[in-house]
């Protein structure tokens, strides 16, 4: 039977019970971390816990547990589900109260739930890149809250599905802001480009590890905003999420950049992957 975490406990899945009055149901009132596991190690954990309770914070959720405690709850999970590699997805929305905008009682506690899927890393297609699609960021102006509410990501998502794209890659006003689960990097003459951690943007704890990582090898890394005009001239084109890692992007609409990946996103894949097995290495 599935185990899942509900509220500080490991328990059957079939046995969780979440009211219709769970304001996540109503408003999508809440927020999520995505923590990727490799060979049964949480990657970047601490960065991933400190994201969700900035989150947290920034729409008033309080939670009444330490990051610390917190981790050691999907610690708990991934042991309990014996997830050796792929996610773990965990929610925490308001709580449950019968449906007002307005935030419920102080009293109301906020609902958490865990679960873990198991996933491969796409090693194929980071080898052979992948296209994207320009569209319009039609979403709200706090994208640096890992918001539950995610429909302007899933349109921007199902846009590139329909274009027989691997991401939307978004711009307001001409300005490239990012994918629909990604941050989004382009190379310039030997200078990579991604867009400054602002509202307009979730900071991404893989692009933060890229940015890390890459300018301590020496690599001039700047948190610039592009604009698509600048997209389409680049050199490198790549995407970076939790799941995707350093997803080299080939073609964005009708260009075409190479055939295969470039030496600047291929330099920084093999940094992550070092960085990856390190955290293996440390188990072993
Ligand atoms: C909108 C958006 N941007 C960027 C990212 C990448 O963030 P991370 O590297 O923390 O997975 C995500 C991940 O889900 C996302 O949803």
């Amino acid at each position: 039977m599935e185990k899942v975490l509900w509220n500080g406990k490991i328990v059957n899945k079939e046995d969780v019970r979440i009211s219709i009055d769970d304001r996540a149901f109503h408003f999508g009132d809440g927020v999520y971390e995505v923590v990727r596991v490799y060979d049964g190690e949480l990657y970047l954990a601490d960065g991933h816990m400190k994201r969700l309770y900035d989150s947290a914070r920034k729409i008033g959720i309080q939670l009444d547990m330490t990051p610390d405690d917190f981790l050691a709850s999907l610690v708990e999970l991934r042991e309990a589900t014996g997830l050796i590699d792929g996610t773990i997805y965990v929610q925490v929305s308001r709580g449950e109260w019968p449906r007002n905008h307005a935030f419920p009682d102080q009293s109301v506690a906020p609902q958490i739930v865990g679960f873990t899927k198991q996933a491969k890393r796409p090693l194929e297609q980071m080898k052979s890149g992948v296209k994207a699609t320009i569209i319009e960021d039609t979403r709200w102006l706090h994208c640096d809250i890992k918001s539950i509410s995610l429909l302007g990501n899933v349109l921007a998502k199902q846009k590139a599905v329909e274009a027989g794209c691997f991401e939307s890659i978004q711009h307001r006003d001409g300005v490239v802001t990012e994918g629909s689960s990604t941050n989004v990097f382009i190379v310039k003459d030997a200078t990579v480009y991604t867009h400054p951690a602002n509202h307009l943007i979730l900071n991404g704890i893989t692009r933060q590890r890229i940015i890390e990582l890459g300018r301590k090898e020496g690599i001039n890394i700047r948190e610039e905003a592009f604009t698509t005009d600048q997209l389409l001239q680049a050199d490198e084109v790549f995407v970076a999420g939790t799941t995707v890692e350093i997803m080299p992007v080939i073609q964005v609409d009708d260009k075409k950049y190479s055939d295969q990946p470039g030496p600047v996103t291929l330099k920084l894949q093999s940094l992550l992957n070092e960085d990856i097995s390190q955290l293996a290495s440390v188990k072993h």
